[in-house]
């Protein structure tokens, strides 16, 4: 039998009022419980109480709340000043400085005081479950409820579970975070839990492009989000973060994983942080945001007039798509069922929909989906001096912006007449420097092989991993079931390009990849 969720007659404290403290206030209490709410601040729980009731009654405004439900919730809520306040709960919620002395220190004080089946947990966002439960009698009921801001907005819960927590602890919270409207997800005590490790390479890739002169931050926020399909840029989300946090993080997951080079922290950043360009909150970051600053725009070919027949080769999603743009824009074209030069009709090196195949030739140009080489590499090893490597979009159908790169070998006119290609499909060309993996295809490679790893080491499930990606940071896809439409084998090749380009060990395929990609079989099984 599944463990159920705490009744809503049953009292949740929150402790903390600020941001996060008040968001899962409102949620528990627009749940049904009765909600006591405690800060160290003289003043701040009352506060935090008039704010959440002015929330509800905007929900009543939106007609997302009933007037009736708007009151009964806001009479659900109170503000105690004294930990004495809270002996009835059934649940304690965590949410005040970022601090393992300080949080030990409340749950010690806690620990005495609540009845022996009441469940204690806290919202750290990077704070070892593990290491708080130490101080405790019995760290057992004691586990990770870790929301995303603002709470109430946000659906993602992570339930984190230390070495000593006990199942049905974490099975509680767990059926508690649904009860609540909420879709929690199991993970473990590990540095960053799901969604802060597994996002790092978002910005670590896009800073690393960045340091290699790849293209502008304008440029590489345009294609993440038109060709990638992300909702923000990765350096207009780490403007929006805050470099100052952004950069703690990502130093606070280095360090914690003993220095993997897989999480470094980025010189750019670190003196944005030290120059206090923190990003929108100081007015500037990689983006400027001062009154009468004009926003950076992203760099786009200019149109090229297509002048020869370009053939479409073979049945990848990218060719597919660039044909079906083509005949919809009208423009005439060859088809070629065959991707290696031989019109044989046979799905040569096929994968989900990608391959390493060529996808069409145009004017002296071959072009390819990148796999992570360089397009100077793959000219070379492939004896085809026009090469021109297209990014990866999350749906070449509409994306509206592609990245590509060329061969340092490939002929001026060849690289146009792929632009004039590509444009003539009716996307924005965005041309980048020859780096192995271009932009998304590098980062969701990245991105998968960091919730394949999570997943291999038991943080949590492959559906767990993706839920949390999409639900905490929006992404389009799960990092695992994206891998799984670009293709396992496909993957697998840029990391292994990509680990042979840069010889770092940043690059390291995870061994559930592996397994998957020699098995043939799914990230999921
Ligand atoms: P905040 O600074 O807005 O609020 C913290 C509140 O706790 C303040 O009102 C402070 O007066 C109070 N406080 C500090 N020490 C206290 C104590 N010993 N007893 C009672 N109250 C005390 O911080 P925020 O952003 O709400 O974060 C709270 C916790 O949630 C932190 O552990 C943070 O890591 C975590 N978190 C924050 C997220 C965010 O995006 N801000 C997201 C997820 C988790």
């Amino acid at each position: 039998m599944s463990t159920p969720a705490l009744s809503v007659e049953r009292v949740v404290a929150v402790i903390g009022a600020g941001a996060m403290g008040s968001g899962i206030a409102q949620v528990a209490a627009a749940a049904g419980h009765p909600v006591k709410l405690l800060d160290a601040r003289a003043g701040a729980a009352e506060k935090a109480v008039d704010g959440i009731r002015v929330q509800f009654a905007k929900l009543v405004d939106k007609g997302r709340m009933s007037t009736e439900a708007a009151a009964a919730a806001g009479a659900r809520l109170s503000a105690v000043d004294a930990l004495a306040g809270l002996a009835d709960a059934a649940l304690v919620v965590e949410a005040i400085v970022e601090s393992l002395d300080a949080k030990q220190q409340l749950f010690r004080e806690l620990e005495s005081l609540v009845a022996s089946d009441c469940i204690l947990a806290t919202n750290t966002s990077s704070i070892s479950i593990t290491a708080i439960g130490a101080a405790l009698q019995r760290p057992e009921r004691l586990a990770g409820l870790h929301f995303f801001n603002p709470a109430p907005l946000m659906a993602l819960v992570e339930v984190v579970s230390g070495l000593a927590t006990a199942r049905e602890v974490a099975d509680a919270l767990f059926a508690t975070a649904a009860a609540w409207g909420k879709s929690p997800v199991h993970a473990k005590s590990t540095p960053g839990f799901i969604v802060n490790r597994v996002a790092r390479p978002y910005y670590a890739e896009a800073l690393r492009l960045l340091q290699e002169g790849a293209a502008d931050v304008a440029t590489l926020d345009a294609l993440m989000r038109e060709a990638g399909g992300f909702r923000m840029g990765p350096f207009e989300l780490m403007d929006m973060i805050g470099h100052d946090v952004n950069f703690a993080v990502t130093r606070s997951v280095w360090t914690a994983f003993f220095h993997d080079q897989r999480f470094l922290p980025s010189l750019i950043q670190q003196e944005l942080v030290d120059a206090g360009f923190l990003g929108r909150k100081s007015g500037r970051g990689f983006h400027d945001y001062r009154e009468g600053a004009a926003r950076a725009q992203p760099s786009s070919e200019a149109a090229r007039a297509l002048s020869a027949v370009p053939c479409v080769h073979g049945d990848s999603a990218a060719a597919q798509a660039l044909s079906a743009r083509l005949d919809a824009a009208g423009v005439r074209h060859e088809r070629d069922a065959g991707i290696d030069g031989h019109n044989s009709g046979h799905n040569h090196g096929r994968t989900n929909g990608h391959t390493n195949g060529r996808i069409a030739t145009v004017g002296g140009a071959t072009l390819f989906v990148t796999d992570g080489r360089s397009a100077t590499q793959r000219a070379a090893e492939t004896s085809t001096p026009g090469v021109v490597l297209i990014d990866l979009a999350l749906d070449y159908a509409s994306a509206s912006r592609i990245g590509i790169a060329a061969a340092r070998q490939c002929p001026e006119p060849a690289l146009h007449a792929a632009i004039a290609l590509l444009q003539a499909a009716g996307l924005q060309v965005s041309l980048l420097n020859d780096v192995p993996g271009l932009a998304v295809m590098r980062t969701v490679a990245m991105l998968a092989n960091e919730a394949a790893d999570a997943v291999h080491q038991g943080v949590c499930s492959a559906d767990g991993a993706d839920a949390a990606m999409k639900l905490g940071v929006n992404y389009p896809l799960g990092p695992l079931a994206w891998a799984e439409r670009v293709g396992v084998d496909a993957v697998r090749q840029v990391l292994v390009h990509l680990g042979a380009a840069y010889g770092e060990d940043r690059y390291r395929v995870s061994p559930r990849i592996q397994q998957a990609f020699f098995a043939k079989g799914s990230l999921h099984d």
